[in-house]
């Protein structure tokens, strides 16, 4: 016999609407709406719902002895930190897709929830590879490498840069008119919203709560139109990536603008599209691309949670408190696109390539491009692979150089076992 949980919806927004949809809908036999939470009652809603399932207070519905589970998509962080540990002291369980919440709060979260045996769902704080991560189970946990599209706003700038040749501002600003980024996109842009998706796929593929507070983090906001181009003629697209590697017990995280080759499926995601690809310790390579948020995707995720706490099926929550230790990013050996910005005299390059020399650098393409006379020209060059700290070191030099008159930009290039994987779904 079908047991239904009651459910509480906390937020009536962009994601709260479509889970209040589905949930009114009665097609879910397991799931039954009992409450809505919202702040303002008065708000015209995109379609009307019965008065009496609305409260304005969410300690009502933690009180409620009828309610078994409580969805928090109010966003922010103290109320929703606040709502989900006083839920779970009384005996609810929780679907969440707080990102930031559960990054920054996910020690006492799942500490909390384990404590009490109760269930924290968050699928809809990755939403675009919620689903790989789930069918992956707990070989999720074997995980070698992960290379992830995280950001649909970022993703969608640094593709149509690439389709339709326009700065990074007015990629921007068109994001903005579509609604793919907020007026203060600075979140999606700098990076932030990947590495707190990144730290809780970390936190998930280690089985830890306690995830790194902060990890390397570089946004897209001075990737110019001419790394797009020099990118292309190389063979490369510049996407923004989230990396997780584990190698012998060390593991590299960071999020950073990455060149990835032409022709694997990561280069291949356009708009706002998201994606992941897997390496798991024996080498098999798997891939999803997916929408990464939305009204609708965020639902399915949610609902996903829902169904698995009304089935008992066991969700993906980490489990122990075991710290992560972090490689330093300076210990990364790999291929790195250098994009200098010197003078247009003579003798510049064989300045810059003596530096590089003394460091053992070896290069493997250069581009100079003749250009009408200017103070200053862009010099492109890859590198062989060299330990990043050694490639910084003698960037600092160069940097200092009289001809060279800005800082040197510095973009790793995704190299090795990244393959056309089978795709899942
Ligand atoms: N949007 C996406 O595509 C997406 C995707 C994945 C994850 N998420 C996450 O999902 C969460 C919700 O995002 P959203 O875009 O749906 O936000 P939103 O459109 O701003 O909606 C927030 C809702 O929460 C209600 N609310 C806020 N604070 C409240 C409080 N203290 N008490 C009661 N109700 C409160 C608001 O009530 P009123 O309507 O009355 O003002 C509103 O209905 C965020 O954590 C976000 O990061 C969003």
């Amino acid at each position: 016999m079908i047991k239904t949980k009651r459910v509480a919806v906390a937020g009536f927004g962009n994601v709260g609407k479509g889970v209040i949809e589905v949930l009114l809908q009665g097609q879910i036999p397991e799931l039954k709406l009992e409450k809505i939470v919202v702040k303002h009652p008065g708000k015209i809603r995109p379609f009307s719902v019965d008065p009496s399932l609305i409260v304005t207070d969410f300690s009502q519905v933690i009180r409620d002895p009828n309610i078994d589970v409580i969805v928090e998509v109010m966003g922010g962080i103290k109320d929703a930190v606040s709502l989900i540990l006083s839920a779970l002291r009384n005996g609810k369980d929780i679907v969440t897709a707080n990102k930031v919440v559960i990054s920054q709060h996910g020690n006492e979260i799942f500490s909390l929830a384990i404590k009490l045996g109760r269930t924290v769902g968050f699928r809809g704080t990755f939403v675009g590879c919620n689903a790989l991560i789930h069918d992956l189970s707990l070989s999720a946990r074997r995980i070698r490498r992960m290379c992830a599209i995280l950001n649909g706003t970022c993703n969608y700038i640094l593709s149509h840069m690439a389709r339709s040749g326009i700065s990074f501002e007015q990629a921007l600003r068109e994001a903005q008119e579509k609604g793919y980024a907020e007026a203060n996109a600075s979140e999606d842009i700098d990076g932030l919203d990947t590495a707190h998706k990144i730290q809780i796929l970390l936190g998930v593929i280690s089985n830890t709560y306690n995830i790194p507070p902060d990890i390397p983090c570089e946004g897209i906001r001075d990737i110019t139109m001419q790394d797009i181009q020099y990118a292309k003629e190389l063979g490369y697209a510049i996407k923004l990536l989230g990396v997780i590697e584990r190698e012998n017990g060390s593991v590299t995280v960071f999020v950073r603008p990455t060149l990835v080759p032409h022709g694997t499926m990561l280069a291949s995601i356009e708009d706002a599209n998201n994606a992941i690809e897997l390496e798991n310790d024996l080498g098999v390579v798997s891939g999803l691309i997916a929408p990464g948020a939305g009204t609708y995707p965020t639902t399915v995720a949610i609902i996903n949670d829902l169904l698995d706490i009304a089935r008992g099926a066991t969700l993906m929550m980490p489990t122990l408190n075991t710290p992560i230790v972090l490689n330093d990013i300076g210990n990364i050996r790999g291929r790195y696109y250098l994009r200098l910005t010197v003078k247009d005299q003579p003798r510049v390059l064989a300045q810059i390539t003596r530096i590089l020399g003394d460091h053992d650098i070896s290069l493997a393409s250069v581009i100079q491009k003749e250009s009408a006379p200017a103070e200053a020209v862009p010099v492109v060059m890859t590198t062989h692979e060299v330990k990043e700290r050694e490639l910084r070191t003698a960037l600092e030099k160069v940097d200092q150089l009289e001809v060279v008159k800005a800082k040197t930009k510095i973009i790793p290039i995704l190299e090795g076992r990244s393959q056309q994987p089978a795709f899942i779904r």
